[in-house]
């Protein structure tokens, strides 16, 4: 037998996604975007509250009614996903495939387009500039959009920038897509670390639209997977049914956990808001001296910090000071980088301190 391994097939991945289970981690790791784990002794889940299996059906009756209570959306309209990653995969299956085109933001998470291309789809990009506070112009979807277009596809807040969308752009783009017979596809997931004044979620905008969130990154509950997605009625009885294709039922330990966790949802943000808010004024010391770029809201940060590409700089930080970033690259923006505002505020702030001594060393 040849011992040759054969690889045979289409290849899909995510150079970020890969970057990010291989070589993030570090003793200052500065490269997170979700907040630290909750932890399970704090969740008061005892395994009385616990069963392995459910019922079954169409979604968990009480963790719909608590997800359609928390954002004001009907519960007929909410779909389980694994996460937001299982939420995203749904949404663009369902919507997409071959012969169409996706409309996506730039810069973006990768998953993003590369879920796009899975599907079959083409893809196009509308650009957010920092000097234009990344905010999207709607006049520039007007511009790209074609009849083979049937979803744009927007986070917010914006992943890698933390920048907030009003209601008025988002209304605007809703009808843009509405014109052509496409949707718009929010994914929401950094949204709720906006403490005060959440702004509603947009798919309470317009009925093209469709918004994917989870407990996974303001919340710190990602092991949960509690994902959602947003639909219309209609479209949520088609995304129920492909769901039976791929995953047929969530984990119900998973379900009623997740259940608790909306029971204490306020109490769980306000942990995350206390620690944001710390590491916000600690990077914002830095980011004074250095000229960078400092976010209002999100859980991360994404400063041009030189005239040349970053990973070089990424690398030197990764062997000699025991720090991640990650490389602007990973965003189509090489002399940018993400840095975390969610790490233990002592690994922030020490993290920082290596990100200017090994920026005094490449000058
Ligand atoms: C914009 C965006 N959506 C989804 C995810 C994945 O979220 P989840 O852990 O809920 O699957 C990430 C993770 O970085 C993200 O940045």
């Amino acid at each position: 037998m040849d011992s040759k391994e054969q690889v045979t097939g289409r290849v899909f991945e995510s150079a970020y996604m890969q970057w990010a289970k291989t070589r993030s981690r570090a003793r200052f790791n500065l490269a997170t975007s979700g907040v630290p784990g909750f932890p399970l002794a704090d969740l008061g889940v005892s395994l009385q509250d616990l069963e392995i299996n459910g019922p079954g059906g169409y979604g968990y009756t009480p963790l719909r009614e608590a997800i359609s209570a928390e954002y004001g959306v009907p519960a007929d309209c909410v779909v389980a996903g694994g996460g937001t990653s299982g939420a995203n995969q749904y949404a663009f299956l369902l919507l997409l495939g071959p012969g169409d085109e996706a409309l996506i933001e730039f810069p973006a998470y990768d998953i993003l387009p590369n879920l796009a291309l899975f599907t079959g789809a083409t893809i196009t990009r509308f650009t957010r500039r920092p000097e234009n506070n990344w905010a999207v112009d709607p006049e520039e979807i007007a511009r790209l959009i074609t009849p083979r277009t049937k979803l744009i596809v927007l986070t917010n807040l914006h992943n890698p920038s933390g920048a907030l969308m009003d209601a008025d752009t988002l209304t605007r783009i809703g009808e843009i897509a509405a014109r052509n017979g496409a949707h718009v596809l929010v994914d929401e997931v950094y949204l709720d670390c906006i403490w005060e004044q959440r702004p509603r979620s947009a798919f309470l905008l317009g009925t093209n639209f469709l918004v994917t969130s989870s407990l996974t990154k303001v919340y710190g509950l990602s092991g949960l997977r509690c994902g959602w997605i947003f639909a219309p009625p209609a479209i949520a009885q088609r995304l129920w049914h492909l769901i039976d294709l791929f995953d047929n039922i969530p984990s119900h330990p998973s379900e009623l956990m997740s259940v608790i966790a909306f029971q204490r949802l306020a109490e769980i943000r306000e942990r995350s808001r206390r620690l944001i808010e710390t590491n916000r004024g600690i990077y914002r010391g830095v980011a004074s001296v250095r000229g960078f770029e400092v976010p209002e809201y999100g859980t991360v940060a994404f400063p041009r910090v030189l005239e040349t590409n970053t990973t070089p700089l990424c690398e030197l930080l990764r062997e000699k000071y025991e720090t991640t970033v990650v490389p602007g690259e990973f965003f189509g923006m090489p002399n940018h980088l993400r840095i975390s505002l969610v790490t233990p505020p002592g690994v922030l702030r020490e993290g920082l301190g290596r990100l200017e001594a090994a920026l005094d060393c490449i000058d």
